[in-house]
């Protein structure tokens, strides 16, 4: 397989003018439904659930002017549900890894005590990335899993 030429990754927060690219990621991504039946299929039901997650911590990773990924925090009492996608033309290059890794600080710094994410068990890249990152399984069955990060 070639080597990936090394990009710059650039992660931020999601502001209101980026709204056109994210939906334009979402509508190139594959697969749709792929992870617990997520980015959802049809766009309106994929644009209900992007101004659902708007109501959380939305972070964004740019290739050049590309918006190639996108993550959220979403509060959950004292902790914070993570879901990250990054664009199928963008895998492999660290972009969940830099988007995790401002999340932890993000999450830090609002004062969450732990990072969780929930995944399909059989989603072997996203499980081994997330253990790669620091995570740690709470619990997992043949189907998913739940993996925590905890912040202090
Ligand atoms: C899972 C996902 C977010 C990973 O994004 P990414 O930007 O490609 O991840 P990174 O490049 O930061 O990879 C970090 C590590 O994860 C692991 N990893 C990621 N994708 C992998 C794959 N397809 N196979 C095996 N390991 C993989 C590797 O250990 C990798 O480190 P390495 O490249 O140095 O070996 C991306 O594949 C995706 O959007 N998938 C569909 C949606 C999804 O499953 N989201 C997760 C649930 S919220």
């Amino acid at each position: 397989m070639a080597a990936q030429t090394a990009v710059e990754v650039k992660v931020r927060r999601l502001t209101d003018k980026d709204w056109p690219l994210l939906e334009r990621m979402y509508a190139t991504f594959t697969p749709l439904a792929g992870a617990k039946g997520l980015p959802p299929p049809g766009s309106t039901e994929r644009s209900a659930w992007l101004n659902k997650l708007a109501e959380g911590i939305n972070l964004v990773a740019f290739v050049e002017d590309r918006l190639a990924g996108h993550l959220v925090l979403l509060p959950v009492g004292n902790a914070a549900e993570l879901t990250c996608f990054v664009h199928q033309g963008y895998r492999r290059r660290g972009l969940a890894t830099s988007l995790t890794q401002t999340a932890v600080e993000e999450a830090r710094a609002a004062g969450f005590r732990r990072v969780f994410v929930f995944i399909d068990t059989h989603n072997v890249g996203a499980r081994r990335g997330l253990l790669k990152f620091g995570f740690r399984p709470v619990w997992e069955d043949l189907e998913e899993g739940e993996y925590v990060y905890r912040l202090g």
